[in-house]
């Protein structure tokens, strides 16, 4: 089984992700960093392009293999070009984002955009796996994408194209885009997707995403997963040929920081390594972000998440959410910790 930390625009930036594997990386096999843009200038974003130098991969000894630049695009030569650039950083892998939601995205016919038309999808990829080939390009590309625009029986045209094209993954978050990512997963619906996908010589290993925000859900969902996918045999030796032993958790991560090793077999999450991991993301934030104010809006991104664990804090959330400086802040979040009851 492999494990990944997914990416997430603004909240897995390259501090987050060195404290994270530093602390609880072990159980982690790869970590996804939020999408890079590609544009018309052939140039990356200056904060974008921050994110996905190596010298910022301080905390990962072979940050080659374990850290995977995603990008965001919809022309094969500029998608090229970043896979390039990412090759030249000494990257191993890139990511193409065919999942995103949002509506500014999927209006310039990025992230989910692309599944609306799957011709032009089929076109894009020729020309992207086409030239990786002739240029001998040594880069692994995988793709993230998800069941659909509006329905998830567009999945079945989605995977037929992803099926022709020789990625090295294939991650499939298990929603349409219409649901963004709320509403019920839809765990047959991915399991359909798979095998069509291998029934027309899809080869890539398939990574689920979707809603494993702990252990439990993780029983639940691979349970569902092992049940409806593994019905399909290979041909020659009578293999599962559609096993799913792949998963990229995402939002359970930023709830909690141990997930994938409680999902590994390891502890759970002590309320002294969170302290410790929120105030290391303090210090990291507030490295480069100048004001206590912004540096503790990004905190509260995580407080959204994290809370969950202390019983009956809504009085300390508010006084977190009050903090106009590290002081306040630090004695907010120490109020909570030795306040509250901490559950897991
Ligand atoms: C705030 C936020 C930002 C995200 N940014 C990205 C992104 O940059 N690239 C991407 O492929 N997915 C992005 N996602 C989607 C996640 O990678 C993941 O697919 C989604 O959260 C579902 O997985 P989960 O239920 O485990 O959280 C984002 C999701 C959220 C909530």
């Amino acid at each position: 089984m492999k494990l990944y930390f997914a990416p997430m625009e603004g909240i897995t930036l390259y501090p987050l992700r060195n404290i994270h594997k530093e602390m609880f990386g072990n159980a982690l096999d790869k970590y996804f960093t939020p999408f890079v843009s590609t544009a018309r200038t052939y140039k990356f974003k200056k904060r974008e392009q921050r994110d996905i130098l190596p010298e910022f991969c301080s905390s990962f000894s072979d940050y080659k293999n374990e850290v995977v630049p995603q990008i965001m695009g919809n022309k094969a030569e500029q998608i090229v070009w970043a896979a390039r650039k990412m090759h030249e950083l000494g990257y191993n892998e890139v990511n193409l984002n065919m999942g995103c939601p949002v509506a500014t995205v999927v209006n310039r016919h990025k992230g989910s955009g692309l599944l609306e038309d799957t011709d032009k999808l089929d076109e894009m990829l020729f020309e992207i796996f086409d030239t990786i080939d002739k240029e001998n390009l040594q880069i692994k590309f995988s793709l993230k994408t998800r069941l659909g625009m509006h329905d998830d029986s567009e999945s079945l045209e989605i995977m037929k194209v992803l099926a022709k094209y020789p990625a090295s993954e294939l991650t499939i978050h298990a929603r349409v885009r219409d649901d963004y990512y709320k509403g019920q997963i839809r765990p047959e619906a991915f399991c359909r997707a798979v095998r069509v996908y291998r029934e027309n010589g899809g080869a890539a290993p398939i990574v689920y995403n979707g809603d494993i925000n702990s252990a439990s859900d993780f029983q639940k969902i691979s349970g569902i997963i092992d049940e409806h996918c593994g019905e399909i045999k290979g041909s020659t030796d009578n293999k599962c040929i559609s096993l799913v032993d792949r998963f990229m958790l995402g939002r359970g991560l930023i709830i909690n920081p141990a997930l994938a090793r409680e999902i590994a077999g390891g502890e759970v999450l002590k309320a002294d390594e969170l302290r410790v991991y929120l105030d290391r993301l303090y210090d990291a934030y507030a490295e480069y972000i100048p004001e206590d104010q912004n540096v503790i809006f990004k905190m509260l991104e995580h407080w959204a998440f994290i809370h969950v664990h202390f019983r009956d804090c809504e009085k300390y959330l508010k006084a977190i959410r009050k903090s106009r400086s590290k002081g306040e802040y630090k004695a907010a979040v120490t109020n909570m910790f030795s306040s509250c009851e901490f559950v897991i």
